[in-house]
C-alpha cells in the first residue's frame, strides 16, 4: 500500500509481516499494520528544534470508499509517563484509534518531546541521552510548543479549519497551558476533551504524589544536586522485566499489575494479563521538572506556571512567585470525563476549574464504580465506556449542535 500524495505524507508504512509477532516486540507503526489499519508517520520540527513524530490512522477497516474530505479530525494526547504507544494497547477494533478510525474520523496520535524518538534525532541540536537540557520541560512546552507544532501540521495537512483535541492524564494540562498561553489556538479547536485530568488538581488523592508534593523544596533540591533531568528505566531493564514476565508469569504478573494499580492509583478490574507485555515494552523517560510542576501546582491548588525559587521565578518571570496560566483565555469548548476510582482527579476539582473557564460544555461521568485512571488506556471496557461517548460527544458537535455552557451545581463552593 503506497499513498504518497500528500506534500505531508513523510512515511507510509506497507507490508503485513508482523501477523505472528507479539505486540511488545513492534514498533508503533507495525502494530497498526499488524492489525490492517493504515498509518502515515509523520516528522515535524517545533520552534524550539524538537523533532517529534505524529501517527496518522486515517481510515479504518473497511473503508475502502472514495475519501470523504470532511472527516472529522482528532488529536489524542497521552499523559505524564504514557507515550503514543499507550493507546494500542487493546487492540483491534478497540484501542482508541482504531475506534475512532472505523467510525470514520481521521485519527492522529501525539507525540510529545522525549516521548517516543522514532527517527534518528529527536532535536535539531541536544541528544537526548547526553544532553539534560533536552529534558529541561515540563507540560508547559509540550503544550505551548509540541500540541501547537502538531496542530497547525494537522490543519495543513488535512485542509481542515478545526481539530478535535483528546487528552488522557497530563495530556489534558498541555491543553490548558497552550490555550491559555496562545489563545489564538482556541480558534483551531473544535472540541476539547480530558480524560482523567482538570487544570486544577488540589485534591488529588494518589499517595506518590502527595508525598512528593510535601517534599518540594527537598526534592527541588536533590534534582538538582545530582542534575537529574529525566527519570529512566534502561532499555535493556526493560527487556530482562518482559523477558522475566514471559518466564515466570504468575508472581510476575501480580507484581507488575500491582505496580500498574499504583500508577492508577486503584486496583483495575478490567486490565488484561495478556496486556502487560505490551505496556512494559513502552516505558518512556519522564522529565524531572514536569515531575516537580504537577507537584507544586498540586501542592499549591493552582494552575501555574514552573517554580523556579524566588530568585528564578525573578528572572523567568519577573516575580517571586509563578505566574498563574489565565484560564479565562479559554474560550474553546471543554469537556471533562470523571471517574469514580481516578484518585488522580476529583469532581470538585473539575467544578472549580469550570468556575474559571468560559467554555466548560460537559462533565461525562463514567458509569462503572470501579473505573481507574489507568483504565482510560489499559482497561478493556474503556470502548464502550469511555471512547463510544465520546465519539458520540464529538459527531454532536460535529452535526453543529453547540451544547450550553455546564453550571457548577448549587450548594458547591
Ligand atoms: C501558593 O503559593 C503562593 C505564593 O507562592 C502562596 O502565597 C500561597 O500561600 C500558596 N498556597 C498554598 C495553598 O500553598
Ligand atoms: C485573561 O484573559 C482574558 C480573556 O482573554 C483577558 O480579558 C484578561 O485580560 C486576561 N488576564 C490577564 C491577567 O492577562
Ligand atoms: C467488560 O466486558 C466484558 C466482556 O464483554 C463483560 O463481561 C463485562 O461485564 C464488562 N464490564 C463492564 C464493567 O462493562
Ligand atoms: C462538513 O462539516 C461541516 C461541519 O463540521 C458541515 O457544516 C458541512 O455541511 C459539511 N460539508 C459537507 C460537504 O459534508
Amino acid at each position: 500500500m503506497y499513498r504518497i500524495t500528500l506534500l505531508c505524507v513523510s512515511l507510509v508504512v506497507c507490508a503485513n509481516n508482523y501477523q505472528n509477532i507479539p505486540d511488545y516486540a513492534l514498533r508503533l507503526e507495525q502494530q497498526v499494520v499488524k492489525y490492517g489499519y493504515p498509518i502515515e508517520v509523520h516528522q515535524i520540527i517545533t520552534e524550539d528544534g524538537y523533532i517529534l513524530a505524529a501517527y496518522r490512522i486515517p481510515h479504518g477497516l473497511n473503508k475502502e470508499v472514495p475519501e470523504n474530505k470532511n472527516k472529522s479530525v482528532v488529536l489524542i494526547a497521552h499523559g505524564l509517563g504514557g507515550s503514543p504507544h499507550n493507546f494500542l494497547v487493546l487492540g483491534k477494533k478497540r484501542a482508541v484509534p482504531y475506534y475512532f478510525a472505523d467510525q470514520g474520523m481521521d485519527v492522529w496520535l501525539f507525540s510529545g518531546r522525549g516521548s517516543d524518538i522514532p527517527f534518528k534525532k529527536s532535536h535539531v541540536k541536544l541528544d537526548w541521552n547526553k544532553d539534560s537540557a533536552f529534558w529541561l520541560h515540563s507540560f508547559h512546552e509540550l503544550g505551548i510548543y509540541d500540541l501547537a507544532a502538531t496542530i497547525d501540521f494537522i490543519l495543513k495537512c488535512t485542509g481542515q479549519k478545526k481539530v478535535t483535541l483528546i487528552g488522557h492524564s497530563a495530556g489534558g494540562a498541555e491543553f490548558f497551558a497552550l490555550l491559555s498561553e496562545k489563545p489564538e489556538y482556541n480558534q483551531k479547536v473544535k472540541l476539547a476533551i480530558t480524560w482523567g485530568s482538570s487544570a486544577i488538581l488540589r485534591r488529588v488523592d494518589y499517595p506518590f504524589l502527595v508525598l512528593g508534593t510535601h517534599l518540594g523544596d527537598f526534592l527541588r533540591t536533590v534534582v538538582k544536586f545530582l542534575r537529574m533531568a529525566q527519570v529512566m528505566v534502561p532499555g535493556a531493564v526493560k527487556s530482562t522485566l518482559i523477558e522475566i514476565f514471559l518466564r515466570k508469569p504468575p508472581l510476575w504478573y501480580k507484581v507488575v499489575k500491582y505496580i500498574l494499580n499504583i500508577i492508577g492509583s486503584h486496583n483495575s478490574v478490567m486490565m488484561r494479563d495478556e496486556y502487560i507485555p505490551t505496556i512494559l515494552s513502552n516505558i518512556p523517560r519522564v522529565s524531572t521538572r514536569e515531575l516537580l510542576h504537577f507537584m507544586d501546582n498540586v501542592h499549591n491548588g493552582t494552575f501555574r506556571k514552573y517554580d523556579y525559587g524566588p530568585k528564578g521565578n525573578l528572572k523567568h518571570y519577573g516575580q517571586a512567585d509563578p505566574p498563574h496560566y489565565n484560564l479565562s483565555a479559554v474560550t474553546a469548548p471543554i469537556a471533562f470525563f470523571d471517574a469514580e476510582k481516578d484518585g488522580f482527579l476529583s469532581i470538585e476539582d473539575i467544578y472549580e476549574c469550570i468556575q474559571k473557564l468560559p467554555n466548560a460544555v460537559h462533565i461525562y461521568k463514567v458509569p462503572f464504580r470501579k473505573f481507574t485512571h489507568t483504565d482510560y488506556i489499559f482497561g478493556y471496557n474503556a470502548t464502550e465506556l469511555v471512547y463510544e461517548p465520546t465519539y458520540q460527544m464529538i459527531k454532536r458537535i460535529d452535526s453543529g449542535i453547540i451544547p450550553p455552557r455546564v453550571e457548577v451545581p448549587p450548594g458547591y463552593h
